[in-house]
């Protein structure tokens, strides 16, 4: 028994394995190499979704959650209402045109394209 697998039986065997690791490799470098470049817009868009809906939480406070105000709210809700509606409106509280008790001071704090990421957000709420 023990004979049989010494000798060219041996090397055989591991030659075989050695090419099957071989192709294994190949296997897991290619499948590695697939796997990142069709997962990676995923993890882009996730973290960009993420975002957007921290950016939106920051809006949460005097407007609901998701732009849902409570019913009977004083504040209106944003959800729902249309994304060029919304970003007229930042931009008339940012240049004043829009008068304002507290909106014309938090608009400033955000960039075009943040507010049209938070328009876009809204809109799309129910
Ligand atoms: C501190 C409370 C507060 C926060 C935070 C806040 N808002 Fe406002 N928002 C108001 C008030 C109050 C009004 C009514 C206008 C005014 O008096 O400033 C308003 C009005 C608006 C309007 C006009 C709604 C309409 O029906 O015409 C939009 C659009 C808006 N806010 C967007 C936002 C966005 C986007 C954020 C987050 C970046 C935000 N607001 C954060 C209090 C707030």
């Amino acid at each position: 028994m023990q004979n049989r697998l010494q000798g060219p039986h041996l090397n055989n065997f591991k030659i075989c394995i050695r090419k099957f690791h071989i192709r294994q490799s190949l296997i897991c470098i290619s499948m590695t190499i697939f796997t990142f470049i069709f997962s990676t817009p995923t993890i882009a868009s996730d973290s960009s979704q993420l975002n957007t809906r921290a950016l939106a939480a920051t809006c949460a406070n005097c407007h609901g959650t998701d732009g849902k105000a409570q019913k009977d709210a004083i504040v209106p809700g944003l959800a729902g209402l249309k994304a060029d509606y919304i970003t007229e409106q930042m931009k008339a509280f940012k240049s004043g045109t829009r008068a304002a008790t507290i909106m014309h001071q938090i608009a400033k704090g955000y960039n075009d394209e943040q507010v049209k990421q938070l328009a876009d957000y809204f809109a799309s709420q129910k």
